[in-house]
């Protein structure tokens, strides 16, 4: 198959579809692999090492989108992307229809299968091509919300880890999911004294047993949550009800309890948000002050590291890659995991939650692929 990876256009979006060692990958299954030039800049990765890869290189995304079968990418398309797709061909990519109406007339308009990452399963009910970027996410929660507690960026000036003789910073982190786990093994790896928070026993039994009594954890109710919240210099908002808008669990008026120059990382800003007071932010300016707590809300928090991300996600994306490579729509035919990405097919809705939030009338994946 001809695969086609053009660069991400998206703002400050400085992942890409695939890195040279994916390349590698689908050269060796026979594949022959276009990328755009400069695709791979934001990872350190230039054209030469594509071409290492086994990779020939496109001066425009206009050649790339033309002479591929399926597209490899990142975000979802923009605009002057989306005339570009066709019927008959792949593509593979991040695509969050449900809020985005225009987009989703855009992709049915060109007829193009799309196998969106967010919605593929694996057989425990995850999302593996998701649960890359909550693990990147989790762990720059800590980064950042530990450089937000320093006295110049705002912070109450407290070192995560303390010093011999001097207490280490609270952490709570709420939810404790893949994005709080992964949260919660920074601040230990610091030294911060951490509480996990969530609302499933049977989590909380698997978090005690990860960290053998290195955090503490606790049911979440209004109660404990405001205990928490009042007492650490850190909070975390992890929490996520699948195909929902985040609860609301940290109010404006709990902000007066909490500690001034406290700061609180929402990383459930993408659902939302889970603090009352959170509205999305970006890398350029990624903090704000409401009530003398210090709020981190960037929507897209990978970006800020797009050379692990990049490679995270493709670890993630490559085996169901080389599937649709290998196979065309017959992988989706034999995978129902992979068949859960499918979103769009030909013109047609095929992804209940995407029909549902939109309006469309669902095309049932498998008779539209047998069709
Ligand atoms: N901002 C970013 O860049 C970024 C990146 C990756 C993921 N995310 C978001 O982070 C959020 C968490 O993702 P995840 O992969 O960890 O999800 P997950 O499903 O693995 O974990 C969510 C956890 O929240 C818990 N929960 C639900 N309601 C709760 C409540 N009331 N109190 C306490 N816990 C509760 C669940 O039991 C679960 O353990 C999602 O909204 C995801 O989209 C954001």
């Amino acid at each position: 198959m001809r695969v086609g990876c053009p660069k991400e256009i998206k703002n400050h979006e400085y992942r890409v579809g695939l890195t040279p060692g994916a390349v590698r990958e689908y050269a060796a299954h026979g594949h022959q692999v276009m990328v755009e030039t400069g695709a791979g800049a934001g990872i350190g990765a230039g054209d030469d090492a594509y071409r290492a890869a086994g990779a020939t290189i496109a001066k425009t995304p206009e050649e790339v989108f033309a002479k591929s079968d399926m597209i490899v990418k990142v975000k979802e398309p923009q605009p002057n992307e989306w005339v570009q797709l066709r019927e008959n061909q792949i593509l593979y990519t991040y695509l969050h229809l449900a809020p985005d109406p225009d987009q989703t007339k855009g992709l049915l308009a060109s007829g193009v299968t799309a196998v969106a990452y967010e919605t593929v399963t694996d057989e425990r009910g995850g999302l593996p091509l998701l649960a890359p970027m909550s693990e990147v996410a989790g762990r720059l929660a800590i980064q950042a919300g530990a450089t937000s507690l320093q006295k110049a960026n705002g912070g109450r000036g407290v070192l995560l880890g303390g010093v011999p003789g001097v207490l280490p910073g609270k952490v709570a982190v709420i939810g404790g999911g893949v994005v709080g786990l992964h949260a919660a093994k920074m601040a230990v790896g610091l030294g911060a004294d951490v509480t996990i928070l969530d609302r499933s026993i049977p989590r909380l039994r698997q978090l005690d047993d990860i960290f053998n009594g290195r955090v503490h954890t606790r049911y979440s109710t209004v109660e404990a949550l405001e205990e928490e919240c009042f007492s650490a210099d850190l909070v975390v908002g992890a929490v996520l009800i699948p195909g929902a808008a985040a609860p609301k669990l940290v109010s404006r008026e709990m902000l007066s309890g909490m500690k001034k120059g406290a700061v609180l990382v929402d990383v459930a800003i993408d659902q939302g948000g889970c603090f009352e007071t959170s509205h999305a932010t970006t890398h350029a300016d990624p903090t704000y002050e409401v009530e003398g707590v210090i709020h981190y809300c960037v929507a897209n928090m990978p970006g800020a590291v797009p050379v692990t991300s990049a490679h995270a996600l493709n670890n993630a994306t490559l085996h169901y890659g080389l599937a649709l490579a290998d196979k065309g729509l017959k992988a989706l035919v034999d995978e129902p995991h992979l068949r859960n990405g499918l979103n769009a097919h030909k013109g047609r809705i095929t992804n209940a939650a995407v029909a549902d939030a939109l309006g469309y009338d669902l095309a049932e994946p498998k008779a539209v692929l047998a069709a």
